[in-house]
């Protein structure tokens, strides 16, 4: 049944289908050098790779965080990294039972003659990179482009799962739709419809197999400024559509991403979107929703550590129930 040729087609499957459990999402800490500096920037401290290494160590090592993650994503410098006691932070995810994934894509530029658009980079040299990750022990990969043209985005978004499922890494792939803006949650879905009817083309063209591919999207809300609020039901509703109308069910998980959302504003949001039964795992991929409380209750301090981990764990937890449409605040 493959339309796939990847030697690794089996274990694309496996592998997309246990990021996917029930109950469980994946942790984005895949935060790329600057991004973690203005986190750390935060709690008062200096963007080093020790601090990064501390914060990262807390973040894997939280007791228990298996039962609610299933995937966590690295940024490279983590894929290598030890933890502050010196064991593989490779090694410590594996035994908590989450998998290890990859950030691939190399950011954003300015594209030439457009109007102010931009693309995103890293398909020069990907494939070998991404062997070299696989080799390291990640199984799944991440491409996050914001969208600025659909289907400049869409045809990178292609060429980059097709490289992934060579390599044996999953890819999620991920379009992101910025919530910058006054227009209405109508507008977002409009634009969405177009954005996804673009990606899953491409991905046909590409001959790549839905069966092993994650989705990362934005869920369909108002624009951030929009003064007209949504409730978690209309975002369910009208998110739900958008997957129905433009995600096969061949495709086995969506896992929001939690794009500037509050922490309960997230849970709640994928809670309702799980309280009916779905084609595909309904999930999230949060890095600000999960981590915000946790890096502020840590605040570089030693004696914090245990405190910051359970924050994390409250959080993973919320989510994980909110995976199940269990969750009751
Ligand atoms: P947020 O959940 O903070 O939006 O981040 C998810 C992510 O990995 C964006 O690429």
């Amino acid at each position: 049944l493959s339309i796939r040729a990847s030697s690794y087609a089996d274990e694309l499957v496996k592998t997309a289908k246990t990021v996917a459990s029930p109950g469980r999402g994946i942790l984005a800490m895949d935060e790329s050098n600057a991004t973690c500096g203005k986190r750390l920037a935060s709690i008062g401290l200096e963007n080093t790779e020790a601090n990064r290494q501390a914060y990262r160590t807390l973040l894997v090592s939280a007791p228990g965080l298996g039962n609610y993650i299933s995937g966590a994503i690295l940024f490279e410098e983590t894929l290598y990294q030890s933890t502050v006691d010196g064991k593989k932070i490779v090694d410590v995810l594996k035994e908590q039972g989450i998998v290890p994934g990859i950030k691939v894509d190399k950011g954003l530029v300015p594209l030439a003659g457009s109007n102010d658009e931009s693309w995103c980079q890293g398909l020069d040299g990907l494939a070998s990179r991404s062997a070299a990750y696989y080799e390291q022990g990640a199984r799944f990969a991440k491409w996050r482009t914001v969208v600025s043209i659909p289907n400049e985005a869409a045809w990178g978004l292609a060429r980059y799962a097709a490289i992934s499922q060579d390599n044996g890494l999953v890819p999620i792939v991920e379009p992101e739709i910025l919530l910058d803006g006054e227009h209405g949650i109508d507008r977002t879905f409009e634009v969405a419809q177009k954005v996804w009817a673009e990606v899953f083309f491409y991905l046909a063209e590409n001959n790549v197999m839905f069966e092993g591919i994650l989705l990362k999207p934005s869920m369909v809300t108002p624009g951030a400024e929009c003064p007209v609020r949504a409730t978690p039901q209309q975002v369910a509703e009208y998110t739900l559509s958008l997957l129905k109308r433009r995600i096969p069910p061949s495709v086995p998980g969506i896992m929001f991403l939690s794009g500037g959302q509050s922490e309960v504003e997230a849970t709640l949001n994928l809670n309702a979107m799980n309280q009916a039964p779905n084609p595909w795992h309904v999930s999230f991929s949060y890095a600000r929703a999960l981590q915000n409380t946790c890096l502020k209750t840590w605040g570089g301090a030693a004696e914090n550590v245990e405190a910051a981990q359970q924050a994390l764990l409250t959080r993973a937890k919320a989510n994980s129930l909110a995976q199940l449409g269990k969750y009751t605040g």
